[in-house]
This record gives structure tokens, C-alpha cells and sequence, in this order.
């Protein structure tokens, strides 16, 4: 897949070490397995209490990310289909949307698979992805890309802070080391929005930076609550 030059991304996200070590995607132990092992079976009881939580608040608010992800690419393809008569941008949007199924439908396994409850706000964070994409998407087709550069940004950056905490944490269970592969690809997956977002107009929105300044503060602040709640 064509990635936009790392010139359009900011800094923090520029250069990222890939783990993505091999052709097979880390996912496809959960959407296609061919069988079953401790790393996509079994939690890591050996954790200590500590890096349990940090565990468990990981794939909490990954997966409450994921569905407000979900409703974002929803909303947007529904009102550039049925209200702006843009079939062009509901494709990629639908595409995007696509990608965020996938995400969502292992964020959920991964869930059962390390016994960890979901958001408490579930509710909350689906309405609040349909609002946030709906509402950039009537403002037209470059404000909703620069609603994509925005959560992306934030998205990417905290893929990778999750992936520095495994990193202290992997050795503990394959199950861990997996799921620093599924984040490298599915933090992979968010900067390819990112670029598709910027190559299609996100900095030509109108006042892109007030905008981005204000999605992007919003999805910090959804992190640090669904973390806890
Ligand atoms: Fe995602
Ligand atoms: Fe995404």
C-alpha cells in the first residue's frame, strides 16, 4: 500500500520503527485463525497488579476507540451518500470504515480473551463518533478529512505510547507479544487514514487548525476517561 510522504504527519508520528516483521498481518490470529495457541486463547495471569491494570485499561479504551472509530466512517459515508450526493468520498470513507470493522472485531476478542470489561460509556462513545462525523461531514468533504488527520494523529501517537509500555511488559506472555504486533499493524492502519485524509484536502478545511485543535482535544480527553471508565 502507497504511504503519503512521513513530511505530512506530525513529528512524533514520523520514522516509526515498524514491528510488522512479516507478510502474515498479527490480526489474522484473530479474523482467520488456523489454530488455536496461549497467545490468542489464554490472559496473562503472571502480570503483576500494576501492569494488569495497565493491561486491562489498554483494552478498554482500544476498543472504545475503535467503536467511536466505527460510527465516525459510518455517519460520514451515510450523509456524503444521502445528503451531500458525494458517492466519491462516501467510498472512502466506507473504505476507511472497513479497516475499523476489522479493528473493532479483534479489540472485542481481545477483550474476552484477557477477561477485561468494556467501557462503562459505551454509549457515549458510539453517539459521540456519529455526532463528530456527521456534523464534519455536512461542514463538507475537506472538514470531514481533517476530522480523519485529527483522531488519527491522536490515535497514532497513542498506539505507539501503548507500544513502549508493552514493550516493558511483553516477555511476560506470548499473548502480550502478539498484541504489540496486532497494535504496530492496526497503529499502521491509522496513519494510512492519516495520509489518505491529508492527500485528500484535510488542510484546506475551513479553519483546519481551530478544528483539528478541538477533535483532536477531544479524542485526549475520551482517552483518559475510557481508560478509567
Ligand atoms: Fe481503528
Ligand atoms: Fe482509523
Amino acid at each position: 500500500m502507497v504511504r503519503l510522504a512521513s513530511s505530512a504527519r506530525p513529528s512524533r508520528l514520523r520514522d516509526v520503527s515498524s514491528l510488522r516483521f512479516n507478510s502474515t498481518l498479527a490480526s489474522a490470529a484473530y479474523t482467520a485463525p488456523t489454530s488455536q495457541d496461549v497467545s490468542t486463547s489464554k490472559t496473562a495471569e503472571e502480570l503483576n497488579p500494576i501492569d494488569r491494570r495497565r493491561l486491562e485499561s489498554m483494552l478498554r479504551v482500544d476498543h472504545a476507540g475503535e467503536v467511536a472509530a466505527n460510527t465516525i466512517y459510518a455517519a460520514q459515508a451515510r450523509v456524503f451518500s444521502s445528503i451531500m450526493g458525494d458517492a466519491k468520498t462516501a467510498k472512502m470513507c466506507e473504505e476507511m470504515w472497513e479497516t475499523e470493522k476489522k479493528h473493532l472485531a479483534v479489540a472485542k476478542r481481545l477483550l474476552d480473551q484477557h477477561r477485561t470489561r468494556p467501557s462503562f460509556l459505551m454509549p457515549v462513545w458510539g453517539a459521540a463518533g456519529s455526532v463528530l462525523g456527521s456534523a464534519t461531514a455536512l461542514l463538507g468533504k475537506e472538514a470531514a478529512m481533517a476530522c480523519t488527520e485529527a483522531v488519527e494523529t491522536v490515535i497514532g501517537e497513542h498506539y505507539d505510547d501503548q507500544l513502549q509500555h508493552l514493550s516493558r511488559m511483553e516477555e511476560a506472555h506470548p499473548s502480550l507479544k502478539l498484541l504489540s504486533r496486532v497494535i504496530v499493524e492496526f497503529r499502521d492502519d491509522e496513519l494510512e487514514h492519516l495520509d489518505t485524509a491529508v492527500e485528500h484536502d484535510a488542510q484546506q478545511a475551513p479553519a483546519h487548525a481551530l478544528l483539528s485543535a478541538i477533535i483532536g482535544f477531544g479524542c485526549k480527553g475520551a482517552i483518559q476517561i475510557a481508560k478509567r471508565l
